[in-house]
């Protein structure tokens, strides 16, 4: 089924129990990516909480510079905009926020427990079920923001999956087996997102750490971290208090990365 544009909006408005986010809701047929098309608000000095959600995107984009695919009637793909009063450092935390707001939306709709990984992938049963693009702006010349960006694999089949997705990627149709109201899940995750980032705000990054924390599966296991060219490999112990990820290297010391593509190593 697809969105009822303007209804959808309205009626998604009228119910959002949100303090910052949801200002303005935009429902659109098809963009090329919702990320961008909030740039370009916030260009024009749009105010905190307008959220874009579009059916299908035609240049959807994902981390590390790879496309996020956007097939119509199925996923949710969804931006908004925070302005906080930040530093590029503390990005990493509002990413992982993020992070936790999903989580918990996804473990609301799903049959079937999903948890992070870090940075911010959500997975259920090792298999990718909603991605976060968070990008920072903070240029001289424009208004400062952090663009938030969701994509949630939401009623997708598995043989709608192009097959370089099909081993690595599933949806919550495919766990629960039936379909979800998107709408349902926009909400709940607009409103998990409101109320993370105000406790954020208000306690700072400690409480976001604990609850990452809570909702991953990544302590204990032994890890490789690919960080520009090269790999690293160790044990996955905590996040620090900058949210970057802590390993036990085989040499006994410990390393904190900011960034970095994490696999688990079967051995
Ligand atoms: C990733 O895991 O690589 C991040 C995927 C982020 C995809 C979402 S869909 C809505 C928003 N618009 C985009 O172009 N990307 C994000």
């Amino acid at each position: 089924m697809t969105y009822e544009y303007e209804s959808d909006s309205i009626n998604l408005k009228k119910h959002l129990r949100c303090e910052r986010i949801g200002s303005s809701i935009i429902f659109l047929p098809e963009i090329d990516s919702t990320n961008d098309l909030i740039k370009k608000y916030l260009m024009n000095n749009v105010s905190e909480g307008l959220v874009v959600v579009a059916e299908t995107q035609t240049a959807g984009r994902g981390r590390r510079g790879r496309s996020w695919h956007s097939p119509p009637e199925t996923g949710i793909y969804l931006s908004t905009l925070l302005k906080p009063n930040l530093e590029l450092s503390q990005l990493a935390i509002i990413t992982l926020l993020v992070g936790v707001a999903a989580v918990l939306t996804i473990n609301k709709f799903s049959n079937q427990n999903a948890y992070l990984k870090w940075p911010n992938d959500i997975l259920i049963d090792s298999k990718k079920v909603c991605g976060l693009l968070c990008e920072m702006v903070k240029k001289q010349d424009a208004p400062d923001g952090v663009i938030i960006g969701i994509g949630i694999n939401v009623n997708q089949m598995p043989e709608q999956f192009p097959d370089h997705l099909k081993s690595i990627a599933t949806s919550i149709r495919i766990v629960n087996g039936f379909p979800i109201d998107r709408i349902a899940v926009i909400q709940s995750f607009l409103e998990n997102l409101d109320h993370e980032y105000q406790t954020y705000l208000n306690e700072g990054e400690s409480s976001v750490i604990k609850k990452w924390s809570l909702n991953t599966k990544l302590f204990g296991k032994n890890v490789s971290i690919k960080h520009g060219s090269n790999v690293t490999t160790g044990s996955a112990m905590r996040l620090d208090e900058l949210g970057r990820l802590v390993l036990l290297l085989d040499n006994g010391y410990e390393e904190a990365f900011d960034s970095g593509e994490v696999s688990i190593r079967e051995d």
